[in-house]
């Protein structure tokens, strides 16, 4: 079987759990979107570490992992992890492969991210600085743009660092009053960087092809959430990749109908990390006991995230835009203790009750939230192992998600660990 797990919202929905179960079952793992923006946490023996960009096949000492042309790859954060994994007795020679078309993130693009985010002020977008948006802005513009394969090359990387630094100063100079960068110090650091990556540096594509065609089984693990896919999300305020399932194409070069089912993430209810509208956001004590419970601080940049009630009509859209076959929701041990829970059912802007999700920004923004409750539970869920266990008002929560998002709950999240996870048969 290949599997590709999205979120379905924005971002942060326990994906890291669902992929590292069927890691255990797949010979591949791909990344195919996004950077070091992306953190899930992985428990190696008693401990726990972040991992930003490694494919999460990367604890399990046989299975492949895959970077595809569609990554940010920020070296430093790659090689802090591969040394990371090392420390735990954990290889990845031999079995990581990072595609020599992937874009790759250096410090001007970090350094870029903040300061535009600094001058925004009030209307900035929240974006975590990892350099992401400024790396996929010059893919899009080509000119000066460094890519994976650029490592294989030196000689001629030096010179196209000169050609990048004098266009880079030219910005950093007019619009920030910034102090000029230097070829010679991004230079050094990528000596280093091809140096340490140089040996997995491949064409995936090609890779993965063969792969297929020797009947291996292959993951796809998306980063962020549908909602922050740049193209479908709720842009501007959205990441700058296609963080839904339709991304995992263009961003690793294998065709989707190759994927045997597409698995949407959903937390039991919604946060977000960052600006932008968010309908059914509780900011109150009812956000607050959600992100006490659920402790909704960010992997990456550590902020907490805003919560809120399930919201049915984006997930919904989201579940359809990707071509959803089968929802996870986690973190439904979160809830509990809430006497009464709410799923928005439909949005009501400028006086019209619709349930379509709105493709513009500044409809979204209007919108209120027509919601349908359900009662809440108080019973401990962690020890829950079959669904039909679950206590009733728990499965009459998750029918009312299906139906007014229109997906099948097939796997439930009772709590962090790996075994606290309930398969649906
Ligand atoms: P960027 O991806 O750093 O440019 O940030 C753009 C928006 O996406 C911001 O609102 C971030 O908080 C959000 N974002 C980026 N990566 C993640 C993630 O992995 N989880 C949740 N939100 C994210």
């Amino acid at each position: 079987m290949n599997y590709c797990v999205v979120g379905l919202q924005w971002g942060d929905e326990g994906k890291g759990k669902v992929v590292d179960i069927l890691a255990a079952e797949s010979d591949v793992v791909v990344r195919f979107n996004g950077g070091a923006n992306a953190g899930h946490t992985v428990v190696i023996g008693d401990e726990k570490f972040a991992l930003h960009l490694m494919p999460s096949g990367a604890v399990r000492d046989r299975t492949w992992c895959v970077i595809g042309n569609g990554v940010a790859v920020d070296p430093a954060v790659l090689i802090e992890e591969i040394d990371c994994l090392a420390e735990e007795n954990i290889s990845i020679n031999g079995r990581l492969f990072i595609s020599e078309n992937a874009h790759i993130v250096l410090d001007y693009h970090k350094q870029e991210d903040r300061l535009r985010e600094e001058v925004l002020g009030r209307a900035k977008l929240g974006t975590t600085i990892r350099g992401i948006g400024p790396c996929y802005a010059d893919k899009v513009g080509r000119s000066y743009a460094v890519r994976m394969g650029d490592f294989r090359d030196l000689d001629a990387l030096k010179p196209k660092l000169a050609n990048i630094v004098e266009y880079k100063n030219k910005i950093f100079s007019a619009l920030y009053d910034a102090d000029p960068i230097k070829t010679e110090e991004i230079f050094a650091k990528c000596v280093e960087y091809a140096q340490r990556l140089g040996p997995f540096i491949s064409n995936t594509t090609q890779l993965l092809h063969q792969s297929i065609l020797d009947g291996k089984s292959i993951l796809f693990e998306g980063a962020q959430g549908a909602l922050l896919d740049l193209d479908h999300g709720t842009f501007p305020f959205v990441t700058s990749s296609n963080a839904s399932s339709l991304g995992m194409s263009a961003g690793c070069g294998v065709p989707a109908r190759l994927v045997d089912k597409f698995i949407g993430v959903v937390k039991a209810y919604t946060t977000r990390v960052g600006a932008g509208p968010f309908p059914s956001e509780q900011d109150n004590e009812i956000g607050q006991y959600i992100r006490d419970r659920g402790n909704e601080y960010g992997t990456t940049t550590g902020r907490p995230r805003r919560c809120g009630w399930f919201d049915g009509v984006a997930a919904g859209y989201s579940a359809a835009t990707g071509g959803i076959d089968e929802v996870a929701m986690m973190h439904l041990d979160t809830l509990a203790g809430l006497e009464e829970l709410k799923v928005c059912r439909a949005y009501r802007i400028n006086g019209g009750e619709t349930k379509l999700f709105p493709s513009n920004v500044a409809q979204l923004e209007k919108a209120e939230c027509i919601y349908e409750t359900t009662a809440g539970w108080d019973q401990d869920l962690s020890e829950v192992k079959i669904f039909d266990d679950l206590p009733r008002a728990v499965r009459d929560y998750i029918a009312m998600v299906e139906e007014i998002s229109k997906v099948p709950v097939s796997i439930v999240g009772v709590g962090p660990k790996r075994s606290q996870t309930i398969f649906r048969k």
